[in-house]
């Protein structure tokens, strides 16, 4: 905020809740730049309805949230915040992939609802780690930070791109995406959301996966067919899945998801580090500040923009 100061008047959104999209399309009408949430819709509307914006920084890596044609056509550039938070969602994906195969949050549950009476040889079995297959979807530099994870669990790791990634990590395997599902054992969603990837894995790939077979997506929600998780779910046919990223967020608390056990769904805190959050911060700055001085920012997610001249 001191730094923002410097440079613009600031008006700041207080409400813990995101603004409304209409509050947000009336506010924008006077800005100059807007420094989002992945929470904040700003698509073609909301860009059309804002006629002195010239720069947006998004206080994330994804800008899904952001129609970026839209900024691009009107000369717009997006400012991301990618590398700074790359460990962090790494960590809470590996945390969640431990959480659902060792049943630690089940666990937890266990203990307070006061059933621990002894220990006993069958208690809250689990699936092993340690040497198991990773499938992860997406070599991007969140997917690398979990084969490295991986490689301290002895994992095989498998792994599907779209286009043939620049330089394999050391200990990782391309392989087509079926492959990928019909071999592994946990599965890691670390790719971008786009039109494209939307509902990259449905009943059909769940229907590929091996029996017992545990879903991670710390990325975005609607590259999973929600539904279609549930289903694989609640049939038995998938062991468990550990999300912290939904469709629909914040979930609705009567989501069937819910009431499946070996489910952990977390609020969306990948990034949720304070060192992580601080260095996003930072960028969200330097972004805002270089767009609103018709300069590119160093981390631009619409690098094609022609910044409109002033
Ligand atoms: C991102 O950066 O895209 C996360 O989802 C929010 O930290």
């Amino acid at each position: 905020m001191r730094r923002l100061a410097e440079h613009a008047a600031v008006e700041v959104w207080e409400d813990e809740l995101p603004p409304p999209y209409e509050k947000l399309l009336h506010e924008l009408q006077t800005a100059d730049g807007v420094l989002s949430m992945v929470t904040d819709r700003l698509d073609a509307a909301t860009i059309a309805a804002a006629p002195r914006l010239r720069a947006i920084s998004n206080l994330a890596v994804g800008v899904d949230n952001i129609d970026l044609a839209a900024a691009s056509a009107r000369g717009i550039p997006v400012g991301h915040t990618p590398g700074v938070l790359t460990e962090a969602t790494a960590d809470l994906a590996f945390g969640l992939l431990m959480a659902v195969a060792r049943r630690i949050v089940e666990g937890d549950r266990y203990v307070r609802e006061g059933r621990w009476q002894s220990w006993g040889p069958r208690t809250l079995l689990g699936r092993e780690i340690f040497g198991a297959t990773l499938g992860i979807i997406g070599m991007g530099a969140i997917g690398q930070a979990m084969t490295r994870r991986a490689a301290g669990f002895a994992m095989r790791v498998l792994y599907a791109t779209r286009g043939a990634p620049a330089a394999a990590p050391p200990g990782a395997q391309h392989v087509s995406l079926e492959t990928l599902l019909r071999e592994s054992d946990f599965v890691s969603v670390h790719t971008p959301l786009t039109a494209a990837t939307r509902h990259l894995l449905g009943a059909r790939e769940f229907a590929l996966m091996k029996p017992g077979a545990i879903v991670i997506n710390a990325a975005r929600g609607p590259i999973i067919d929600q539904q279609a998780l549930t289903q694989a779910l609640a049939s038995g046919h998938l062991g468990g899945a550990g999300l912290d990223v939904i469709d629909l967020e914040p979930i609705d608390p009567t989501d069937p998801l819910l009431g499946l056990a070996g489910v952990v769904i977390t609020p969306h805190i990948g990034s949720a580090s304070h060192a992580a959050r601080e260095r996003m911060a930072e960028l969200a700055v330097d972004n805002i500040i270089a767009g609103l001085r018709g300069e590119m920012p160093a981390f631009c997610a619409n690098p094609e923009v022609k910044i409109a001249a002033r």
